[in-house]
């Protein structure tokens, strides 16, 4: 993936690590082997390769009051040759958490590494990414909520001091070494803030929600991303998607992927309303967005459980759906447009629903 950006040294912070004793070189030079390979799913690496992602605060659309944030620390660490604070984002996948942080790093003029949690098991793993940093480097680490205990532990004094402590050798003669790191800034993401552990979530200097994108804003994504792939398309059809996208820009530029090709097929050069319409129906996307999944855990509800209320876990079990996708990726969007309620005795679904999905 094409993550890395051009060089940070214009702007590199002028505080250099203390110089290491030859013992924790050594141990420095051990940890660089184990870099983790930077982590992106498929479809993030197609969307990089066309070009798709903004690079610059200014080609972001939507999100205004993160951007306001964003541009004040930004301007503010340029301004004092210094990494920007360490950024806490969360929200529901796919609203550009990644994206933003490939831009805070553009705009540092620096590099950014990508990584999730779950690579992150071993502390070797976390020391040699930290170790390898360059000046102003931007660190992503997606699905922050799952890393371990010993990876935290190894965070805290990374984001605090820019340093690590690691322990070099073993039973008597095992002694902890501090290493200085170049001064960085950790971007974290995470579906579900409240899992974080409050002593990482504190280290965070600062903390962001991204929330689900306007119609007027997903339909001004697509038509620009549209452009990037020189596709042309109507502006009703473009809304026409947008309203279909769930509030999410990667699941709008999706289906503009999708309603391409079977424009394509059809032999059509353009998309227009009818095509886009046409194409979603067949993807069986209806006009709120609501995929075979999102109707399966509202019918679920409406007729083995009367609407609910129903606990997570037998709605789980129920729809052959984890709790996870659930929570994390099905409920958001549908408590969003008000399909569903999250009550202390569980799930409920709404009379919206209802209404939607042809019951009342
Ligand atoms: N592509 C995906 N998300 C985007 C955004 N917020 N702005 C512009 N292009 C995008």
């Amino acid at each position: 993936m094409a993550i890395k950006r051009h060089s940070s040294s214009e702007n590199s912070n002028p505080n250099p690590p203390k110089k290491k004793k030859k013992s924790s070189r050594a141990a420095q030079k051990k940890l660089s082997n184990s870099l983790v390979t930077p982590t992106a799913s498929a479809e993030d690496s197609k969307i990089e390769n066309d070009g798709i992602r903004p690079h610059r605060l200014k080609d972001y659309i939507g999100q205004k009051e993160l951007k306001d944030v964003l541009k004040i620390a930004i301007s503010a660490a340029l301004k004092r040759k210094e990494s920007m604070d360490h950024l806490l984002l969360y929200g529901p996948p796919g609203l550009g958490k990644t994206t933003m942080s490939l831009i805070i790093a553009s705009e540092m003029g620096s590099d950014c590494k990508i990584t999730a949690a779950p690579a992150l098991e071993r502390p070797r793993d976390i020391s040699g990414l930290l170790v390898n940093l360059k000046p102003g480097d931007v660190l992503f680490i997606d699905e922050i909520h799952r890393l371990n205990h010993t990876a935290e532990e190894i965070l805290y004094p990374a984001m605090e001091d820019y340093r690590i402590d690691i322990t070099v050798g073993k039973g008597q003669s095992a002694r902890t070494r501090s290493i200085g790191l170049n001064p960085f800034t950790l971007v974290g993401a995470t579906t579900k803030a409240g899992s974080l552990s409050s002593p990482l979530r504190d280290r965070f200097g600062l903390i962001q929600r991204l929330r689900f994108y306007e119609i007027d804003e997903l339909s001004e994504i697509i038509l620009r991303t549209a452009k990037i792939l020189k596709q042309t398309i109507e502006t009703d059809a473009a809304t026409e998607i947008a309203r279909r996208a769930r509030g999410t820009p990667r699941i709008a530029n999706r289906l503009l992927r999708r309603v391409r090709d079977y424009v394509e097929v059809e032999g059509a050069s353009t998309i227009t309303l009818g095509g886009a319409s046409d194409a979603m129906d067949k993807l069986n996307v209806d006009k709120q967005g609501l995929d075979w999944s999102d109707r399966l855990i509202l019918t679920t509800l409406i007729e083995n459980f009367r609407g609910g209320p129903v606990g997570l876990e037998t709605l789980a079990a129920a729809t052959g759906e984890d709790t996870k996708t659930i929570e994390e990726v099905l409920e958001p969007y549908l408590l969003q447009i008000g399909f569903l309620n999250r009550t202390s005795r569980g799930r409920v679904a709404t009379e919206q629903a209802y209404s939607h999905l042809g019951y009342i």
